[in-house]
């Protein structure tokens, strides 16, 4: 018999994780799936295993903690992993005068930190496997900086050098790394309401999150480095490299400072 190798998914209790998480269950993929405590991840683990067949293993740590990250690692050494999703991540709209050192230390410490760490630390087992796939979910906002969100997108374009860093690094292994830059997505609650508030041009630009899961996969196997989901994302991110970047941020702080 054929044993299908696991799929490891961080945040993967709501959103985008937990999107990709089905999809990779419908493809048979085993599943190790990481969030906060909560009732929902262990509710999704009970459904995937009885809806697909798979094997599902559970872990309710905060990985911003690099011991969670260390006992996750160890407890899962004996399982063959060939697809690393590094999905978690965290924002806001806070005036940067006015954000706590614990509100930035969770945003560096999640965003970047235990990102780097997770890869770092299952790097070993996926050059073990014949082939592997690292997909790490950054953002459009990766392509500039926003005032009063401030640490989120630089946090983001730190997840995309070191994934467009560490693919060119990786190439003639048999790991491929993609980084994913969706655009906004009704996902948990603070981003659905700025979302609804938007022109409608930014919500012609919103996918469902298993669409963004199915392309980001799809993607991310035919080895593309730079995955943007959505037409108009792409359009977006084309005219964030033409407008000179004043103009953007000027039309940016008017936008933003209505949502503090
Ligand atoms: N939403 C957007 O508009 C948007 C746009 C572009 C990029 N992104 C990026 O896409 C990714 C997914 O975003 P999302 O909106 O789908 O997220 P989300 O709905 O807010 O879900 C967050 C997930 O991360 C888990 N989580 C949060 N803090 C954690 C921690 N300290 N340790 C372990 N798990 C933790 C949550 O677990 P619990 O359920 O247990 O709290 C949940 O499973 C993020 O990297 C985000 O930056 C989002």
């Amino acid at each position: 018999m054929k044993l299908n190798k696991y799929t490891l998914i961080t945040g993967a209790s709501q959103g985008l994780g937990k999107a990709f998480a089905e999809f990779c269950a419908k493809k048979a993929h085993n599943l190790i799936l990481i969030s906060l405590p909560n009732e929902s991840i262990d509710v999704l683990s009970k459904e995937l295993k009885n809806k697909y067949s798979i094997q599902v293993i559970t872990f309710e740590l905060d990985l911003s903690k690099t011991e969670n990250i260390t006992y996750i690692v160890n407890a899962i050494s004996n399982l063959d992993i060939n697809v690393l999703i590094n999905n978690v991540g965290i924002g806001g709209t806070k005036k940067f005068t006015e954000v706590s050192l614990e509100y930035i230390d969770n945003i560096i410490l999640l965003n970047m930190r235990s990102l780097v760490v997770l890869t770092h630390q299952l790097l070993p087992k996926l050059l073990d496997q014949k082939a592997a796939y690292i997909l790490n979910i950054a953002s459009l906002a990766a392509f500039s900086p926003i005032p009063f969100k401030t640490i989120y997108p630089a946090s983001k374009a730190f997840v995309s050098s070191f994934s467009r860093g560490l693919n060119t690094e990786l190439k003639g292994t048999n790991v491929h790394v993609s980084v994913a830059y969706p655009g906004g997505m009704t996902t948990n609650k603070d981003v659905s309401q700025r979302i609804h508030s938007q022109s409608k041009l930014v919500k012609l630009s919103i996918l469902p999150v298993s669409k963004i899961a199915s392309i980001c996969i799809k993607k991310l196997y035919n080895k593309k480095a730079i995955i943007i989901p959505g037409n108009i994302n792409r359009l977006s991110s084309i005219l964030q490299r033409i407008v000179p970047l004043q103009i953007q941020l000027s039309i940016m702080r008017k936008k933003i400072q209505k949502e503090l």
